[in-house]
């Protein structure tokens, strides 16, 4: 059915709102050669007020069934321009960050996730400093005073005493040496506390004076119910390296490697969001995300530019998934083993990678999927296979990037991932032949982050946002 109106004075204005003439040329080049009557039947059968109304317009006649096929003889803005923003603005409703959450928004994102990467600095630095098990006790508001006097000190002292810890690995210390461990853990939770209101006080102030969309504020609620959950995963990591049952073990482990990954793999999480949703607003607010978008989108009609772009999706899972693999290293101490590389032993595979479920080598043979994340050799080897699956991925796409004509921030981002990928893997490499030492580790682990990171940017530069 023709929706067709007769042109009257306030149609033209709405097309000139509609249409404005800083446009792309390529983005209208097929309204151009329809006829004047047609664009503004089809303005006015989709009630054009506005730009925002234009876009949504020229993105509809795929779902809509109002559009007005026979007033308009020529397709529509090929739909190939606009297809990826439904692929690629999945996660946060990208649709709803537009346009309204303004950009201070963005940049208070972008603090709190600077933020979660120094918390995680500092809870690496913690971990190799084997400070994490100093503070025996979980309490919000009483914990964030640290002992003040020397009778302060000693009752803090006489707590640790009592934790395997002290008896099984550190019965040598001294209490200075003791102040410096509880400091350490002290500092942790306290820039975790930081962490806690810098998000929740400016995000209800925000939301309260409407600076975030109702999309933006329902992810914020969720964030901070992770970052509230994120506090008391580390205190049953902490927890879990004061078990009784620990004294009967000969050598000491600290805390389980199962909540030391949950506990680093969520703030992973934690801050991949943060940082994605900081880029989003910020671009969605700022002058020069139209351009970018066009860029995108018309890198987006190369052949194959699809799947390239997809596999950015795929390169920062699998760089999540091997720091998850990372922190089972370090949560069983397995770095310390095979300190050689890329062999492990006579072979590429360890001999003993079966060890824990092999019967004629175990007293008590366990299930094969635990063998993989409890054997030292096995968690290693998982290590290096995913670290090399990464590498041999980044550097397959960056070839294969060559071959596309990238807008420029996007170029950068490969760039710049497959440098922070050469970093990373020479950092890991160094602290396995080195044995662990804390600087290499501590590097190792902010080199993790900074490799996830500039997967994310990469990725981010090659969404299509609203404009
Ligand atoms: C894509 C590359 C890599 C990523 C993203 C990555 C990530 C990580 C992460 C997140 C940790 C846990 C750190 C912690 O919790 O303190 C870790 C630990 C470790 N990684 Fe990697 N890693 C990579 C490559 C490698 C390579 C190639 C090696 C050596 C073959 C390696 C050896 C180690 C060792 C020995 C540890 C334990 C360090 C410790 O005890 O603190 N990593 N890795």
């Amino acid at each position: 059915m023709s929706l067709r109106l007769p042109i009257q004075a306030g149609s033209l204005l709405r097309m000139r709102a509609a249409f404005p003439a800083s446009r792309s040329i390529q983005q209208w080049a097929p309204l151009r050669t329809q006829s004047l009557s047609a664009v503004l039947s089809y303005s006015a059968s989709r009630n054009l007020t506005s730009r925002a109304n234009a876009r949504r317009s020229l993105q509809a006649p795929i779902a809509s069934p109002i559009w007005p096929q026979p007033v308009v003889r020529m397709p529509m803005p090929k739909p190939v321009a606009v297809a990826p923003s439904a692929a690629f603005s999945s996660g946060p409703a990208a649709e709803e960050v537009a346009h309204t959450s303004k950009a201070i928004v963005g940049w208070w994102y972008l603090y709190c996730a600077a933020l979660v990467f120094a918390i995680v600095a500092v809870g690496g630095v913690t971990r190799l400093t084997e400070s994490g098990l100093s503070i025996t006790e979980w309490n919000l508001i009483k914990g964030m005073k640290p002992p003040t006097t020397e009778e302060e000190w000693m009752v803090e002292f006489d707590k640790y005493k009592k934790f395997p810890e002290y008896t099984l690995l550190n019965h040598n210390i001294t209490l200075s040496e003791f102040k410096f461990i509880f400091y350490m853990e002290w500092g942790h939770r306290m820039l975790g506390r930081f962490i806690g209101l810098s998000f929740i006080l400016p995000g209800l102030y925000f939301a309260a004076r409407g600076y975030m969309t109702p999309a933006i504020a329902k992810r914020s609620f969720v964030v901070a119910c992770l970052i509230g959950c994120q506090g008391v995963l580390g205190w049953y990591m902490v927890k879990s390296g004061l078990r009784e049952e620990l004294f009967e073990s000969k050598q000491f482990h600290g805390v389980s490697q199962y909540w030391l990954a949950a506990h680093l793999g969520s703030a992973f999480i934690i801050y991949s969001t943060m940082l994605l949703t900081g880029l989003e607003i910020l671009r969605t607010s700022s002058k020069g995300a139209r351009l970018l978008s066009e860029q995108v989108v018309a890198a987006f009609r190369q052949p194959g530019f699809r799947v390239f772009a997809m596999s950015t999706h795929n390169i920062a899972a699998l760089v999540l998934l091997t720091a998850f693999s990372g922190a089972f290293v370090a949560g069983l101490d397995a770095g310390l083993i095979y300190n050689e590389f890329p062999y492990m032993g006579d072979g590429l595979v360890p001999s003993d990678m079966w060890a824990l479920s092999d019967p004629s080598k175990a007293e008590k043979p366990i299930p094969w999927w635990r063998n993989l994340l409890e054997n030292h050799a096995a968690v290693q080897f998982n290590h290096r296979v995913l670290a090399m699956t990464t590498a041999t991925a980044v550097t397959a796409l960056w070839v294969v990037s060559r071959k596309f004509t990238l807008p420029r921030s996007s170029r950068m981002a490969m760039n710049a991932l497959l440098g922070v990928t050469a970093l990373q893997v020479s950092l890991g490499i160094s602290t396995l032949l080195y044995l662990v030492p804390v600087p290499l580790a501590a590097a190792h682990q902010s080199g993790s982050l900074l490799l996830l990171s500039t997967s994310l940017w990469l990725l981010h530069t090659l969404r299509v946002l609203p404009k």
